[in-house]
């Protein structure tokens, strides 16, 4: 029998590769879209290179889109593409939007076009929901943006949901708080915190230097998370899910574990900066994941201390290496 086709765009990005692992692991064909670049940034999907494929695409690109689905015909499309780091979207408020909103649209409009029957995955994020109406989070807060990103986000949010409703397309967004691991990109608070961690810890650098240390955060493990994205395009219809702990930590008791795991006291290292703090602010972020426990049977597995933990001895092992 055809292995099940799965397109995943980002693949390169952290959740792309999570989730391209875990496409294989269940005997999907795995297509993974990548746009043009001078030098290729394949690091973390080296060790699954040979198993799947990659094609070139860009969400700035309809007919590029157009062109894919025709050519690879698949059942299940995750868009997890986007311009995702949020202060570069006060800096490129344009281009983010044109990401991380329009492209949202012109993959739906492909998969329109080429088959109504694809299953649709849209990569929505906590950051809609951004100076919080109502906590926890669920699926009917209402969303209150507070940067480009996050307006950006919740257009791509509701474009979803409106070709589900227009087209009947199997159109789902996923409401995912922030998740992280080894593979985080550096700018990111977490990964920035263990990787700095691991410097210090080997006489690298002295000063770690980060912004508002009063923001909380409802941080999960990115590969708990990639298996809600699966489960969301299984079921029978078509519905939005919160994906989060429950659990919400400050900036200051990441900093806190994190220098703990190395054995050294953070308020010798950390410098607040004011470069690091933003025009505007999420500042507590908490998700209720009860819909996602109830209907796909989902729960996060790795712990915050855990996570934590997993980062700061891999950036060690990855410095040591050199
Ligand atoms: P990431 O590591 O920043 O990866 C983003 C990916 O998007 C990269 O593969 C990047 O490709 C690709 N991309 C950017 N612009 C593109 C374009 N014009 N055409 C094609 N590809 C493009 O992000 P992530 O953490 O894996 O997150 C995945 C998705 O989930 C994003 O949409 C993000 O906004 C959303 N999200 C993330 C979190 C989180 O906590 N991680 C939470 C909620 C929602 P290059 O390698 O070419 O740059
Ligand atoms: N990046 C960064 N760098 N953040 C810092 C720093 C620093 O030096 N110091 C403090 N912070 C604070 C930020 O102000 C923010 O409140 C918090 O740490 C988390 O910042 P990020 O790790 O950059 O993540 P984010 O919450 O802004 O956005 C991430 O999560 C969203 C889901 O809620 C991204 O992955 C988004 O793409 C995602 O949608």
């Amino acid at each position: 029998m055809a292995k099940p086709v799965a397109l995943v765009t980002g693949v390169t990005g952290q959740d792309g590769s999570y989730l391209s692992e875990l496409l294989l692991n269940k005997g999907y064909r795995v297509i993974g879209m990548v746009r043009r670049a001078s030098t290729e940034n394949f690091a973390r999907i080296a060790h699954i290179k040979g198993d799947f494929e990659l094609r070139q695409g860009d969400l700035l690109d309809q007919l590029s889109l157009i062109s894919l689905l025709q050519e690879i015909k698949p059942r299940e499309v995750y868009n997890l593409a986007a311009q995702s780091f949020v202060p570069t979207s006060w800096q490129q408020p344009v281009l983010t939007g044109e990401f991380t909103a329009l492209g949202v649209t012109r993959m739906l409009e492909a998969v329109r076009l080429v088959d109504p029957s694809i299953r649709f995955y849209q990569a929505s994020s906590s950051e809609m929901f951004g100076k919080v109406l109502e906590t926890p989070q669920k699926e009917t807060t209402p969303f209150y943006p507070r940067s480009p990103y996050g307006v950006a986000k919740v257009y791509g949010h509701y474009i979803t949901v409106n070709y589900r409703e227009s087209y009947n397309i199997f159109a789902v967004s996923g409401i995912l708080f922030n998740h992280e691991s080894p593979r985080r990109g550096l700018e990111f608070v977490t990964r920035k915190i263990t990787d700095g961690v691991a410097r210090i810890k080997l006489g690298m650098m002295s000063e770690l230097r980060l912004g508002n240390l009063d923001a909380h955060r409802d941080w999960g493990f990115a590969g708990d998370y990639v298996e809600a994205m699966w489960l969301m395009l299984q079921q029978p219809r078509p519905e939005d899910f919160v994906i989060a702990t429950g659990v919400s930590h400050s900036v200051r008791e990441l900093v806190a574990a994190a220098f703990g795991c190395v054995g050294l006291d953070w308020q010798q290292h950390v410098v607040v900066d004011q470069q690091f703090i933003r025009p505007a602010e999420v500042d507590v972020l908490v998700g209720d994941a009860t819909k996602a426990q109830q209907i796909l049977g989902w729960k996060p597995r790795v712990s915050f201390a855990q996570m934590v933990e997993m980062m700061v001895e891999e950036d060690l092992k990855r410095l040591k290496q050199g």
